[in-house]
Order: C-alpha cells, then sequence, then structure tokens
C-alpha cells in the first residue's frame, strides 16, 4: 500500500487510477528498502522474506537493492543441506508409501496454487518460444490435472502418479518444507484412520472451499465414529 495513505484512500485510488496506485506503492517500497540498506550500512543483519521487496526496489532505482539477500538462501537452505535444526526430523517421514498417498491426495486438489517468475533466458515450452523477461504464471494446479500426464485428474493412483507430480514444484525452488509437510500430514491422516471406524460429513455444516491465492478446502465438518 502506498505510504501516507488510509486503508480506505489506498482502496479507492487502487480502484480509481490502479497505474498511480502501483507508481506509489513501487515508490514506498524503495523508500522501505533505503531504509533497510541504512540498518545494513549500520552493520546489521538485514534479509528479505520473499516479497520481493529488493526487486521492485531496484525497477524504482535503487541499485543496491540486492546487497542484502533472501532469507531462504541465507538461513534455510543450508540448514536443509546439512539435516540440522528442526529439519532433521523431517527425514523421518516414514513409509514411502504415505508419501506417495498424502502427495497424491494433494495433486487432486493442490492448497498451493501458483507461482510467478521471470524467464531469464529463451525458453522453449510445449510448441512456444518464451523470450528473456517473460512474465510467467506458474499454475500448479492446473499442472496437476493435465490429462494429457495423468489422464483422469480425479483417478487416485499413488504410485503411478509420484514422478509426474508437481505439488511441491521442481527445480532449485522446489519446496524445502516437503519432508515436513509430509510427514505432519501422514501422522494426522494415519492417527485419523486409525482412531475411527467412520467418517461421514456432517449433515448439518456446510463445508467451504479455500479462496484465492490458497486452493483446496478451508473447512470440512465431519462427523467421526
Ligand atoms: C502441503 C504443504 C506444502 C505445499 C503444497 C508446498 C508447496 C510449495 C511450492 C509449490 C513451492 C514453490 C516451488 C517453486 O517455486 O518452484 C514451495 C516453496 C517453498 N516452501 Fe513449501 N509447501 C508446503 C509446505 C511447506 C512447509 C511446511 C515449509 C516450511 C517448513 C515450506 C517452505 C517453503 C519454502 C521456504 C519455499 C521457498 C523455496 C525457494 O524459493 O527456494 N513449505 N512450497
Amino acid at each position: 500500500m502506498p505510504s501516507g495513505l488510509t486503508v480506505a484512500e489506498a482502496s479507492e485510488l487502487r480502484s480509481r487510477d490502479p497505474a498511480t496506485y502501483l507508481e506509489r506503492a513501487r515508490a514506498s517500497i524503495a523508500d522501505h528498502v533505503r531504509g533497510m540498506l541504512e540498518y545494513v550500512r549500520a552493520g546489521s543483519y538485514v534479509f528479505d522474506y520473499g516479497n520481493n521487496l529488493r526487486g521492485e526496489a531496484q525497477q524504482a532505482g535503487v541499485e543496491e537493492a540486492f546487497s542484502y539477500p533472501g532469507f531462504v538462501p541465507a538461513y534455510i537452505r543450508s540448514l536443509f543441506c546439512r539435516g540440522i535444526g528442526p529439519f532433521r526430523w523431517a527425514v523421518l517421514s516414514g513409509d514411502p508409501g504415505d508419501i506417495a498417498a498424502i502427495d497424491e491426495m494433494l495433486r487432486i486438489d493442490d492448497p498451493f496454487l501458483v507461482n510467478r517468475r521471470v524467464t531469464t533466458a529463451e525458453t522453449p515450452i510445449a510448441g512456444v518460444v518464451l523470450e528473456p523477461e517473460t512474465r510467467v504464471y506458474l499454475n500448479w494446479t492446473s499442472a496437476n490435472r493435465d490429462e494429457a500426464v495423468f489422464g483422469d485428474p480425479d483417478a487416485y493412483r499413488p504410485e503411478e502418479h509420484a514422478r509426474h507430480n508437481l505439488v511441491y514444484g521442481t527445480g532449485i525452488h522446489a519446496c524445502p518444507g516437503r519432508p515436513l509437510a509430509t510427514m505432519e500430514l501422514a501422522a494426522v491422516t494415519r492417527t485419523l484412520l486409525e482412531s475411527t471406524t467412520h467418517l461421514d460429513l456432517a449433515a448439518d455444516a456446510e463445508s467451504e472451499r479455500e479462496t484465492y491465492p490458497l486452493g483446496g478446502w478451508r473447512r470440512v465438518p465431519v462427523r467421526l465414529r
């Protein structure tokens, strides 16, 4: 949100004049990043948590914006690479069959819908060549339900579909939280199945879908027996 505006003023400007809104928001981001750079100069530890503040500030003319790191390369990746800190438990996720089952449930109704990317080189994909600097909208949900790859997208075939599953992304930015998420989801699913004999949708309460940018269900009331 551009600085100096109330929420109501920002909302009004956004509907009336989106281009000016974006320009003012970017100028505010640039001021924010200049402030962060002052902290760098004063000797503090400074990092970006993945909202692309540095990228926006650079576009607004802050040339040194990338002189401090993003959170993932600075702190997270090295922990995963060495299996230390809270991440050492992630390898205990257990039976490989559980992993395929959890991945397949998530593939059918993906909770993580999209990522944005900018190509850094000419990129041929599906018969189209994207120029460098093309903005790309990666739709994981759609990729995970591609009939050309999976046939019937609703068919539950964990082992067969595992190698095409893109729930956690792919390449250098593939989700480092995957083992932890899998372990938690497998534990919840196993406990639920082991401690109940019947699981029915609650007759008197509505289920609710999540809304963009999240996928899957926000709320599914059930009756356990
Ligand atoms: C069901 C749960 C989860 C799903 C479906 C999921 C999915 C994803 C996807 C699709 C990406 C993007 C991959 C890409 O950009 O190419 C991602 C990135 C990431 N995820 Fe997850 N994730 C989940 C849980 C977690 C958990 C539990 C953590 C942390 C403990 C986590 C931490 C991260 C981080 C730090 C990144 C950024 C990696 C990078 O940019 O290099 N995720 N995740």
